[in-house]
C-alpha cells in the first residue's frame, strides 16, 4: 500500500513536477513558518550556498580560472542544475508569494505564511540569481541574434520553426526586461532597505511584483510553446516499440523525464530544435503507452504507477496546462479580492 502510493507520488511527479513541489513546498513554509521568521538568516545563507556554489566557478571560468564544478558531484549536483533552471525550488516559491496576495488572509495557513512572505521573497532570490547569471551568459546573446541576423540563427540553432524560435528568443529579451525589475523587488524586501525607503514609497514599488507575475506567466509560456514548435531531438515521437524494461529501468527512466523537461537549457542555448520535428499530437499521445509488465524469473510483474511512461511531449502539455491553471486561478482570486475589498 505504502509502495503504491510512493509509486504514485513519483509518477505525479514526473507528469506534473511543477504541481507536486508546489504542494510540497507550501505544506514545509506552512510547518516552517516559525522557524523560518525566527532563523530567516540561517535560512538565506542555505539558499544562498548553491547560488555561489555556481556563480564562483561561473564567473572565474568567464575570467578563465577553471575552479572546482560543484554540479559533477552527484545529488548536489542535481540542485544546483534545479537552481539553474528554477525547478523545484525557484518557480513554487515565486508562486506561493505571488498568491498570498490573493488568498483569505483570515485563513490559518494563508495567515502563517503571510507572516513569512517577505523571507520567502528574500530566499526566492537566490535561485532567480542563479537562474539569470547562467542564462543571461549562455543564452541571451544567441537569443539576441535571432532578432539581429535572423537567417543565421535559424542555421545555427537548426530550428525549423521560426515563430518557436521567436517565442523562445522573445522570452530570453522578456527575462531581461525581468531581471531589471525583480532586483530593486528584491532589494527592497530586505528590512534595512525598506525602513530607509520608508513604507509609502516602498508600496508603491511593490505594486510593480503585478507587472512581474504577468511577465513571468509571459516568459514561462513563450519557453514552453516555444520548446513544443521545435522540440529536443530526445522529445522527438519514437516508433511504437514493445518496451520490457524491468520495473526499475522504467522507473528510473519516467524519473530522469522529471528534469529532462526542465532542462531546456542546452537547446535554448544552441537555438532550437530538429529538423524533422512537428509530428501529430495523437501520435504522440499513442506512444503514451503503460510499458508491458517485465518478466522476472518467470512471474509476471504487476503492472504500477511506476512502470507508465509518459512521453516528454505530453509532459510538456501537462506542465503547459498547469501554468495555465495556477496563473488563471491567480488571476481569478485577486480579482475577486479586489471586489470584495472595494464593497
Ligand atoms: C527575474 C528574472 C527571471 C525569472 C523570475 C525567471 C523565471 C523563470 C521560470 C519560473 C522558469 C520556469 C518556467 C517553466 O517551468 O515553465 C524559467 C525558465 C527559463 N528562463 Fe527564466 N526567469 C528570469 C530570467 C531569465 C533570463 C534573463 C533568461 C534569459 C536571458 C531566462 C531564460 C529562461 C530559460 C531558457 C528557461 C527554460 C528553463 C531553463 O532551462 O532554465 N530567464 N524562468
Amino acid at each position: 500500500m505504502i509502495k503504491l502510493l510512493i509509486d504514485f507520488i513519483q509518477f505525479l511527479n514526473t507528469i506534473a513536477p511543477l504541481l507536486v513541489s508546489l504542494a510540497v513546498l507550501t505544506l514545509l513554509a506552512a510547518l516552517l513558518s516559525k522557524s523560518i521568521k525566527k532563523h530567516a538568516t540561517v535560512y538565506y545563507i542555505a539558499m544562498a550556498v548553491p547560488f555561489a556554489m555556481v556563480a564562483i566557478p561561473f564567473t572565474g571560468r568567464l575570467l578563465g580560472i577553471e575552479l572546482f564544478n560543484f554540479n559533477r558531484i552527484p545529488f548536489l549536483g542535481g540542485i544546483l542544475r534545479d537552481y539553474i533552471h528554477m525547478g523545484t525550488l525557484g518557480f513554487p516559491l515565486l508562486i506561493i508569494i505571488m498568491y498570498m496576495g490573493a488568498l483569505n488572509p483570515k485563513n490559518s495557513t494563508v495567515k502563517k505564511l503571510l507572516g513569512i512572505r517577505k523571507e520567502l521573497s528574500i530566499m526566492s532570490g537566490f535561485p532567480i540569481l542563479t537562474h539569470s547569471l547562467i542564462r543571461v551568459t549562455n543564452s541571451f546573446p544567441n537569443a539576441l541574434k535571432f532578432f539581429t541576423d535572423n537567417e543565421g540563427y535559424m542555421e545555427s540553432a537548426r530550428a525549423i520553426n521560426a515563430l518557436g524560435a521567436g517565442l523562445t528568443s522573445f522570452s530570453f529579451v522578456l527575462g531581461i526586461l525581468m531581471l531589471a525589475l525583480f532586483i530593486p523587488l528584491w532589494v527592497t524586501s530586505f528590512n534595512s532597505v525598506h525602513k530607509r525607503m520608508g513604507s509609502v514609497k516602498w508600496k508603491k514599488l511593490q505594486r510593480w511584483s503585478y507587472v512581474l507575475y504577468a511577465m513571468l506567466f509571459i516568459h514561462a509560456m513563450c519557453i514552453q510553446s516555444g520548446s513544443m514548435l521545435n522540440p529536443r531531438e530526445r522529445e522527438m515521437p519514437k516508433p511504437a516499440i514493445e518496451v520490457t524494461a524491468t520495473t526499475s529501468e522504467t522507473h528510473n527512466r519516467n524519473n530522469r523525464g522529471n528534469s529532462e523537461l526542465r532542462e531546456n537549457a542546452d537547446r535554448s542555448d544552441s537555438g532550437n530544435g530538429n529538423k524533422n520535428a512537428v509530428q501529430p499530437i495523437a501520435d504522440s499521445i499513442l506512444r503514451t503507452e503503460a510499458v508491458r509488465p517485465a518478466v522476472r524469473n518467470g512471474h509476471q510483474q504487476g503492472q504500477g504507477f511506476a512502470d507508465i511512461k509518459v512521453d516528454a511531449q505530453i509532459r510538456r502539455y501537462i506542465h503547459t496546462a498547469s501554468l495555465i491553471l495556477i496563473f488563471g486561478s491567480y488571476l481569478y482570486l485577486r480579482m475577486r479580492k479586489a471586489r470584495m475589498k472595494k464593497k
